[in-house]
């Protein structure tokens, strides 16, 4: 077990009970349960099980504070409140993006179907709100509603771009920042707020995050094409299937050679049914340079986030496990 893979186990295990008190507090029988499948805690019937995410957002939180020098605890009301947020959008995303198989299993609205996995994830997003302004400090809650804010409007511009032409890699970069940098800038900043540090430490730690978010939706993207399923726990061709505009497929698009012409003349015909033509779509993305282009971008981001570390006026070594856990966001296989 690496240091990181202690770090999220301790960080689960530590923020576990006060995220299934919040999740316990739901009213609704039908919610309980379908949140309770969300987090991976019980299976479709509602026997107990184990299939959770990584909880990568929630260890950002806690090892924020603690570089601060906070007791780990002051930060779980945050680290609980982010990690709801964060299940809450992708119970939401898997319904948009119509995907069927999330963390091994199948995804919330296969299941239950549509209309209770919207208002599942309506009622975590409010019961992540709720768990932050009865256990947080006054400086976390306008920090968490700003990132939910960022990240509703980057899933409507991950919507509003797919299967679109003229499509940018700024544009995609915006998106992302919205879509999933948001949150793990929250993540960090919500840390050093709830650490009570000053107003730099919470912006260097919100611009730390921020850069690794980009680096993380990145290499989602790529696990998006490349990736084993078996380790993703989700689909390595729904992104060309649905004419997804993510990073690499539109650094390829952007391409100028002979497989950057083919790939825009398949996905031109809207989105692509056969086996056959998924997996040439995804061979073309990285002849045209998509694949490459994400990883360099990732490891510049990467490179960002850890220049920002080293500002941070901390005792040596206190942002260690910080710096170990971005490395690992950017060398994960799932
Ligand atoms: C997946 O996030 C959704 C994105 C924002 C890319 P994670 O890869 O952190 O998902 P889990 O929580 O570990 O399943
Ligand atoms: C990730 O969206 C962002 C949010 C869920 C807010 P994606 O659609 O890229 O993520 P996956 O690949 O389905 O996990
Ligand atoms: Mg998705
Ligand atoms: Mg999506």
């Amino acid at each position: 077990m690496t240091d990181t893979d202690a770090a999220l186990a301790r960080v689960r295990n530590l923020v576990d009970p006060a995220m299934r008190a919040a999740m316990d507090g739901l009213d609704n029988e039908i919610m309980r349960r379908v949140a309770g499948y969300q987090m991976g805690w019980v299976d479709a019937d509602g026997r107990p099980t184990e299939a959770g995410g990584k909880a990568i957002r929630p260890a950002f939180t806690v090892l924020a504070a603690e570089a601060l020098g906070a007791p780990a605890g002051r930060a779980v009301p945050a680290a609980v409140a982010v990690e709801l947020v964060h299940n809450f959008s992708l119970l939401h995303d898997d319904v948009m993006d119509r995907d069927v198989v999330r963390r091994h299993r199948p995804t919330g609205w296969v299941v239950f179907g549509e209309g209770q996995a919207i208002l599942a994830g309506n009622a975590m997003l409010v019961a992540a709100i709720e768990a932050l302004q009865l256990g947080g400090n006054a400086g976390c809650l306008p920090v968490l509603l700003t990132a939910i804010q960022e990240l509703i409007a980057g899933q409507s511009e991950d919507l509003d771009l797919e299967g679109r032409t003229g499509v940018t890699v700024d544009d995609v970069m915006t998106m992302e920042a919205g879509k999933t940098a948001a949150l793990l800038a929250c993540a960090t900043a919500i840390g050093a707020v709830a650490a009570g540090a000053d107003r730099e430490s919470v912006e260097l730690l919100r611009a730390f995050g921020h850069d690794v978010g980009i680096a993380f939706q990145l290499v989602d993207d790529i696990l998006g094409i490349t990736g084993d399923p078996s380790r993703t726990g989700k689909s390595s061709s729904s992104d060309i299937r649905a004419n997804k505009r993510s990073a690499p497929i539109v650094a390829a698009l952007s391409g100028t050679n002979g497989a950057a012409k083919r790939l825009g003349e398949m996905l031109a015909n809207g989105p692509l049914v056969a086996d056959e033509d998924v997996a040439l779509a995804s061979k073309l993305v990285g002849e045209a340079g998509g694949l490459d282009f994400a990883v360099e971008q990732a490891d510049a981001r990467l490179a960002d986030a850890m220049a920002r570390l080293d500002r941070l006026d901390v005792p040596p070594g206190a942002t260690e496990a910080l710096a170990a856990l971005a490395r690992y966001v950017v060398d994960r296989d799932r």
